[in-house]
């Protein structure tokens, strides 16, 4: 990461075209003309949240912008301006005569390559044929039309609990929670919910809550549960399971936090933050409760595998870590004035002339245990090394602050490519390296 006040002159010294935008204004979807003001900077700063810079990735040796951030390209001069077309959420470089970005690749608000249209997905735009972005005119916004052909005339794609017909997208019957129906607008399937109540169709075909206050999914048939909700984490509590009735009710195994289809097939033992003891479970599926003190996670024979906060796994007992006085050690057992290998916290590697903890001297560096030390093994999440390893950079936004979910977790190599999406459980890239929500 180039730092203004590490290096105040390299640009004016290499002549680079570093500018920052001042008092850029922010171009409202479908407003007018943005008002520029360039004035060369001292340095450039390669930090994608810093308003001076549009640069996305710079290359650290000499400065230069390598890709612009979404919504911006390079205009005849390097520079990233705003894309002319408001619509555009990646547009061309400028070319001589056509002196500000313009050509749009990307529109806004188009599924599978618009990250940000999961958090607004109501705003359809398509591309015609000399590349401009145009908001649909099939529809009115938030009316259910996710994407229109190149026409704009014609909705093609739409939102969860609408159907296509002869063009438009028009709202399913069978009531508010209705995710998916045909072009006859019956319901065919209610919304999936992560915590009860959730819905299922009763004969009228209307989404109604489940029979069984603890159901997850009656999607088919609103008696009928095909999933259970799990014992609340930390608490001790049960989880419950489908029983022979279509209901739910506490897992058959009282140390089982998690047996969704069926009262009697477990899936995970409890993991309960008061007992002294966590359970585990064992190879034919019974939660046995674990015998080594402060262990957190066994192996199927009953072994301790990882100790909980504090605790170091050693022969099989988790043993007390002591305060170290190197802060940056965390693993100081047997003397607490050195630190031992593999010991220290993230961004510090350990030095074994010293026995302390040396940063890596790389921000958002998480771990540089190789050789040589000027190279970043792993940053912290929301960062991605950069080729040669040297630097971590802030990964693309995948959604729009403040609520930033998803955001991405890892992008090596190409900030603006993820390979990591939190929350894990629920979003995923995609091809394009977005994060989208998972099937
Ligand atoms: C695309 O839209 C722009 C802006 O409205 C317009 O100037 C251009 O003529 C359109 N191109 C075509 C082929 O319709």
């Amino acid at each position: 990461m180039v730092r203004p006040a590490a290096l105040p002159s390299l640009c004016g010294l290499l002549a680079l075209q570093c500018f920052f935008l001042l008092g850029a204004a922010e171009s409202s979807i479908g407003g007018g003309e943005v008002q520029f003001a360039w004035v060369p900077s001292e340095t450039c700063v390669d930090d994608p949240y810093d308003p001076r810079w549009n640069c996305q990735e710079c290359n650290q040796f000499d400065s230069k912008c390598l890709v612009c951030k979404a919504g911006y390209s390079f205009d005849t001069q390097n520079r990233c301006a705003k894309c002319w077309n408001p619509n555009c959420l990646t547009c061309g470089r400028a070319v001589a005569g056509m002196p500000r970005a313009n050509t749009c690749i990307l529109c806004k608000g188009v599924p599978d390559s618009d990250p940000f249209s999961y958090g607004n997905p109501n705003y359809p735009t398509y591309k015609n044929a000399t590349g401009w972005c145009l908001k649909c005119t099939s529809q009115a916004a938030n009316t259910g039309c996710l994407q229109c052909d190149g026409t704009g005339a014609r909705c093609i794609r739409c939102n969860d609990g609408y159907a296509l017909v002869r063009g438009q997208c028009q709202r399913c019957g069978g009531g508010e929670q209705c995710r998916k129906c045909g072009p006859d607008l019956v319901c065919t399937e209610c919304r999936a919910q992560l915590y009860p109540p959730a819905y299922g169709l009763n004969q009228a075909k209307e989404c109604v809550p489940c029979a069984s206050q603890q159901c997850l999914d009656c999607n088919a048939n609103y008696k009928q549960c095909k999933k259970c909700m799990d014992g609340a984490v930390g608490t001790g509590q049960r989880g419950y399971g489908v029983n022979a009735a279509g209901g739910c009710s506490l897992c058959a195994d009282k140390l089982c936090g998690k047996c969704p289809t069926s009262v009697s097939k477990c899936w995970a033992c409890l993991s309960d933050d008061f007992k002294p003891f966590y359970p585990y479970m064992d190879p034919s599926g019974a939660c046995k409760a674990g015998t080594v003190p402060n262990c957190l996670h066994y192996t199927p024979a009953g072994a301790c595998r990882e100790c909980k906060a504090g605790y170091k796994l050693d022969g099989g007992r988790c043993d007390f870590l002591p305060k170290c006085r190197d802060v940056n050690c965390l693993d100081c057992r047997g003397d607490v004035n050195a630190c031992r290998a593999r010991g220290c916290r993230d961004g510090w590697w350990y030095s074994p002339t010293l026995k302390l903890c040396q940063s890596c001297g790389i921000s958002k560096c998480a771990s540089c245990n190789t050789q040589p030390r000027a190279r970043c093994d792993r940053c912290v999440a929301g960062f991605g090394l950069n080729a040669g390893k040297t630097g971590c950079s802030k990964c693309a936004p995948q959604s729009p602050e403040p609520q930033n979910v998803p955001w991405c977790q890892r992008c090596d190599g190409n900030t603006n490519f993820c390979t990591l999406c939190f929350p894990a459980g629920q979003y995923k890239p995609n091809a394009l390296g977005r994060c989208v929500p998972r099937a």
